[in-house]
């Protein structure tokens, strides 16, 4: 026992716990992916995934995977064109579901064990659907069942609540993507690509280093009542995920929701104690201020996640923490989520809970 403490303790190095070691763990994560998909190992599968010419795809998971899912349905929808929907495993299993040959059914998952996620898979080979895992566990029971894989190279993730796989997950979900545009024919596409994920690590590395900002927004915030993160498009997925974190690591009422929906009920909640996490990307900026004013002017606290430099949104803000954008196109979702991850880490560090074992949950969930 005394052994495991140890082993435990320089596996964490100099990180307080493994999850705050794995959110660090990131930038250098995002680079190897796409040598190991452009120039390594993982060529070969990722060249499998060209050969689709899916109608539809379906993506199924639980939990964090399913939001990496829904980063990933917006990738496909947006950039290839591909109808594609995704279902919380444990629905999709029981729902009788249309399936067509020629349609893909994609599971994301970090164990490649989790029972829901496996049923659903079954039921798509059953009835002659290819199926696909976007997984971190090479030979896993999902990695075994599935026709191909797309390793999302992670390494060993302890933490119970997710933060690089859920990374990897949406960043394996873009490379198959390009794959399945056809870039990967094209060394331009793959180059610009490249460049694109190493602005991102290199844009996270920043952002860690001004850790102790988000810290201290963390330090004023963690005793509100509840908590509501709010995005359009491609950040409300971020929000759910956002929202998902806080609630595992600092046992607090935490909502992600459609910044757009918000008034169309929850909006009765705030209050002085409610707290709004708005995340503000480029995209639809002023369509998503717009909500935040109206969430300000029913006196909810507001944390603005929004570009450097801009002066209305920090007005409105309570706190503001500025990121710079630039050239991230439709990767900045996964820019945000960091930030995110950092603020429930914060929150669950001052609330004094036990981050890396959160109290009723298990890392994988392997009975239904
Ligand atoms: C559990 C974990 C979550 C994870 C989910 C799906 O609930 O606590 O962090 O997102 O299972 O797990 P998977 O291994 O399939 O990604």
């Amino acid at each position: 026992k005394k052994q495991d403490m140890s082993v435990e303790v320089s596996e964490k190095g100099e990180y307080e716990h493994f999850m705050l070691k794995e959110i660090h763990e990131q930038p250098g994560l995002i680079r190897n992916l796409t040598q190991y998909y452009f120039a390594g190992e993982g060529k070969e599968s990722l060249e499998k995934v060209a050969a689709y010419n899916p109608e539809r795809i379906y993506l199924s998971a639980c939990g964090t995977a399913a939001y990496a899912g829904l980063v990933i349905r917006d990738f496909l929808e947006g950039i290839n064109r591909i109808p594609s929907t995704v279902e919380l495993a444990s629905e999709f299993r029981y729902k009788n579901p249309i399936l067509k040959k020629g349609d893909v059914g994609i599971f994301v998952s970090q164990s490649g064990e989790t029972a829901d996620t496996l049923a659903a898979q079954s039921i798509c080979k059953k009835a002659g659907v290819k199926t696909m895992s976007i997984v971190n566990v090479d030979g896993s029971t999902l990695y075994r069942d599935c026709d191909d894989n797309l390793l999302i190279r992670a390494g060993v993730e302890i933490g119970v609540a997710s933060t690089k796989a859920f990374t990897q997950q949406a960043l394996t979900g873009r490379l198959m993507s390009a794959a399945m545009a056809g870039d990967l024919k094209d060394e331009g596409k793959k180059v610009k690509l490249t460049g694109k994920f190493a602005l991102l690590a290199e844009r996270i590395d920043k952002l860690l280093l001004k850790s102790d900002e988000i810290k201290s927004v963390a330090e004023s915030i963690y005793n509100k009542k509840g908590f509501f993160y709010t995005g359009r498009g491609a950040y409300f997925p971020i929000a759910l995920e956002g929202a998902l974190k806080l609630k595992e690591i600092a046992y607090v009422h935490a909502e992600g929701y459609a910044a757009g929906e918000l008034k169309h009920g929850p909006i009765a909640l705030i209050d002085e104690e409610m707290v709004n996490i708005a995340l503000v990307g480029p995209e639809l900026f002023e369509k998503t201020v717009s909500n935040v004013h109206e969430i300000k002017a029913r006196k909810g606290i507001i944390v603005g996640i929004g570009p450097r430099g801009n002066e209305e949104l920090m007005g409105l803000s309570d706190f503001y923490i500025p990121l710079d954008f630039d050239g991230l196109e439709e990767l900045s979702p996964l820019y945000v989520n960091v930030v995110n991850q950092l603020l429930a880490y914060y929150m669950a560090k001052f609330k004094g809970t036990d981050i890396d074992k959160p109290r009723n949950l298990a890392k994988s969930v392997t009975v239904e």
